[in-house]
């Protein structure tokens, strides 16, 4: 059975990008496979993080994991920090990381262009989120397509690992999903669909309530030619409201572009509003009786205490390799 980790940042509440890129993916690999969902919170921490919004944003986005359907019983979900192997792996992939391909990771040049101070985690960032997938064997990872460069240098680095020391880490492959692996935003197409956008008009939080959400789709920037097709380039807008309305009710885009040819945007829209209340509200449900819950510390105590188990094993392999303590 192949291994399939993957993780979130609890850095603010999850969007509708979020989950249609990610999380509706993470709940149909966890039946085919063995599954590691991890609450990535030593990455939030590469910028400051204000510590009564991070511990609540971590519960938060481990009750929205479960509320989407992660089902323990299925997968392993956990914290990060909860699991020291995680920060302790990522220090020996620092050693192996050169600054060079550290610094030229996209991500890096967003988050620290024009700043005076940067964290050197920011910088690091990349080792971890290596680590965190080298720890499980892990063979498949699901990201959006923002995460494909950073497993690329995963996937160095396991190989260089390997070759230098010995061969422990499974190589793992990205898996991205071919139809709406990145959700634009609602104001400016062009753009990722982003939790840290200043503007809240341009993302679904996964929160939101019925009125918010069909209030930020009807006032979702299309263009002036009202015609209802698919074109990223010149219609980004509609190509973005077509991929969510798709992914939401689960048609196609072609079948779509049938049965809206002809109707304004106005209809078209209030259907795709509809079609994200209808998807959002169950999970919205559970994700209530969930938050305060025991339940939810139970699950979260099981799953770090199984991730320890598997996480360690590695990590001894690793330290070995590398001569770290007094293991022969
Ligand atoms: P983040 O919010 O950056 O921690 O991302 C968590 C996961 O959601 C990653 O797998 C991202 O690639 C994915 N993701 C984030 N934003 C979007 C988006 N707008 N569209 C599709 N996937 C996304
Ligand atoms: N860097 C990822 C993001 O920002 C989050 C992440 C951390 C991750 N560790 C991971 C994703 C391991 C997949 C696997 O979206």
């Amino acid at each position: 059975m192949a291994t399939v980790f993957s993780g979130i940042q609890p850095s603010g509440t999850l969007t509708l990008g979020n989950y249609l890129g990610a999380m509706q993916h993470f709940v149909d690999l966890q039946e085919e496979h063995e599954s590691y969902f991890c609450v990535v919170d030593q990455h939030a921490i590469t910028v400051q993080q204000d510590k009564t919004s991070l511990r609540k944003n971590i519960r938060s986005l481990s009750a929205l994991y479960l509320a989407a359907g992660i089902d323990p019983k299925k997968s392993t979900l956990f914290i990060q920090s909860e699991v020291p192997a995680h920060s302790q792996l990522a220090w020996m992939l620092q050693c192996v990381s050169y600054i060079g391909e550290l610094e030229r990771m996209t991500q890096f040049k967003d988050k620290s262009t024009g700043k005076n101070a940067v964290s050197s985690g920011l910088l690091t960032y990349p080792p971890l989120m290596a680590a965190d997938i080298l720890l499980y064997q892990t063979d498949i990872v699901p990201v959006g397509e923002d995460q494909k460069q950073h497993l690329e240098l995963t996937r160095t680095l396991a190989e260089r690992f390997n070759t230098q020391y010995n061969d422990i880490f499974t190589v793992p492959e990205v898996q991205v999903p071919p139809v709406g692996a990145r959700i634009m935003s609602l104001q400016e197409p062009t753009k990722k669909m982003s939790k840290s956008d200043e503007n809240s008009k341009a993302y679904v939080s996964m929160l939101d309530d019925e009125k918010t959400i069909t209030k930020k789709l009807k006032s979702a920037v299309t263009d002036s030619d009202q015609t209802i097709v698919f074109d990223r380039e010149n219609k980004p807008g509609v190509a973005n409201l077509l991929s969510i309305y798709a992914l939401a009710s689960g048609r196609t885009i072609q079948e779509l572009e049938k049965d809206y040819a002809g109707s304004g945007y106005g209809t078209f829209k209030t259907d795709v509003a509809q079609s994200v209340v209808e998807l959002l509200s169950p999970i919205q449900t559970r994700y209530y009786d969930l938050i305060e819950s025991k339940e939810l510390d139970d699950i979260l105590d099981a799953g770090a205490e199984h991730a320890n188990r598997q996480a360690n094993k590695s990590l001894i392999k690793a330290e070995r390799a590398m001569g770290l303590g007094r293991r022969q």
